[in-house]
């Protein structure tokens, strides 16, 4: 099939290489001429295991390119994957702005030709926003005939960090379509995925992708939250999430305790799902308090560091990890943000490092950055781990006692060795273990 793929941000990009491995013909469509020209010479825009690698075979297959010419891309194209940003506002409602317009130059290539076209919205939008921003926006400017065009949702569920092998095997396909046309191409398309498909309309697709990411986000907060009561109780948690998850109705995953979720996605989608709720004046007590639970959760660690040292004036802490979780270089609603503005609020110095993510935490926070995690060790009188990079979750605790000038180890994702440390006289807490564990 011959696919335009609109917008090559995380989702666009990893889509059409996914596509392309697949043996389609794949266009990705950027306004930004710099982009497009680092995507044909073979450069990857993003930090993402895998895709520099996938990217270049896509292009050396010759079934992946990069352009700037959305009219004749699309015009030629069977169908056009709409994968553009949707930022938050500041009261949590969606930017709906990039889509609107992905819709409008869709429609405006498409102009009167009768061909068939499939419109498919990837990026994640609240539910009717195909059917009633995207359907009614390309059907406007094409001046067309309804029957000739296909509209579907088809959400995308892959993680950062593992984006690609997350696409390559998806476990589920949502089809959300708006009508036969679409159904059809679509089902030709993910013809031979080994997953389950589920197909279902378009409104329907969109909330199984909101409901999803604010399902994982609240699984996270109520693991810190009762992790919070086992640290009280001198319990520690992941033993509790272990004996929880040999439920399979529960299942161990996304009850690690820690200091929140961060990313593009959990926030986001939980704050327009709220936002949304408010406007339908419906309550949403859950999605409050996920949202309430993951933002004290990260000043917790802050009140600990108060706590063993008194003071945070003029005490040096290091951050180890400032990414929103490992192998990323994503800082978006990092909890390393929350952290560190805090301290800084309290008159600590702030010394932070990241193997990936150090240059984009440097654009939203303004601390020192350390080249290495003994450098930024140096010297401290707390550190506190943000993101388990294997890297820092395995530093000995003879590196922390040689380079801190107070051995205390404040663990934000519960990811050191406890025991190790302990036994070797560093003061050591961390999120969802008991003080004495
Ligand atoms: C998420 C969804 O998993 C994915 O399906 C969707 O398409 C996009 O949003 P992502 O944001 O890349 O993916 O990261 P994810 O691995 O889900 O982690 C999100 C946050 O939750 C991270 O900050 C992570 O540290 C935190 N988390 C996750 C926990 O604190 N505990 C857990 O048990 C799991």
């Amino acid at each position: 099939m011959r696919i335009a793929v609109m917008g090559t941000g995380y989702v666009g990009l990893v889509t059409g290489a996914t596509f392309a491995a697949a043996g389609h013909d794949v266009v990705c469509l950027d306004i930004l001429p710099e982009r497009v020209a680092a995507l044909n010479a073979g450069e990857c825009p993003i930090f993402e295991p895998g895709l520099p690698e996938l990217l270049k075979a896509g292009l050396t297959s010759g079934k992946l390119r990069g352009s700037g010419e959305m009219t004749a891309e699309i015009a030629t194209a069977d169908l056009t994957f709409v994968c553009v940003g949707t930022p938050s506002r500041e009261d949590g409602s969606m930017d709906m702005t990039q889509v609107k317009s992905a819709a409008a130059t869709i429609g405006n290539a498409l102009g009167r030709d009768e061909r068939e076209h499939v419109i498919v919205v990837k990026s994640t939008v609240l539910p009717r926003t195909t059917e009633e921003l995207v359907l009614p926006q390309v059907l406007e400017h094409s001046g067309r005939n309804r029957a000739s065009l296909g509209f579907a949702m088809n959400p995308e569920f892959l993680r950062e960090g593992t984006a690609v092998p997350d696409a390559l095997n998806p476990d589920r396909v949502v089809i959300g379509a708006a009508d036969e046309l679409a159904l059809t191409q679509l089902r030709e398309l993910y013809g031979n995925v080994k997953c389950p498909i589920l197909e279902c309309d378009p409104r329907t697709a969109e909330m199984v992708k909101y409901a999803s990411n604010a399902f994982l986000a609240a699984k996270v907060s109520y693991a810190n939250e009762i992790s919070n009561l086992c640290e009280a109780w001198g319990i520690n948690f992941a033993t509790v999430a272990e004996g929880m998850g040999l439920d399979d109705r529960i299942s161990p995953r996304f009850l690690r305790a820690g200091a929140g979720f961060g990313g593009s996605c959990f926030p986001k989608d939980v704050k327009a799902l709220l936002a949304a709720a408010a406007t339908e004046k419906l309550p949403a007590a859950m999605l409050d308090a996920t949202l309430a639970v993951n933002e004290s959760q990260p000043l917790l660690l802050v009140e600990w560091a108060r706590d063993a040292l008194g003071s945070l004036k003029g005490r040096r802490v290091a951050l180890l990890g400032l990414a929103f979780k490992p192998d990323t270089d994503d800082v978006r609603e990092a909890r390393a943000v929350i952290v560190a503005h805090a301290l800084l609020g309290e008159e600590a110095s702030v010394i932070g490092c990241d193997p990936q993510a150090a240059a984009n935490f440097g654009a939203l926070c303004n601390i020192e950055i350390a080249a290495s995690a003994e450098a930024a060790l140096d010297d401290a009188d707390c550190a506190i781990l943000m993101t388990e990079w294997p890297e820092y979750a395995t530093l000995a605790p003879a590196t922390f006692k040689e380079h801190m000038a107070r051995p205390l180890v404040l663990d934000g994702r519960c990811a050191l060795d406890a025991k190790a440390l302990r036994d070797a006289g560093i003061e050591y807490r961390a999120i969802g273990l008991g003080k004495s564990e």
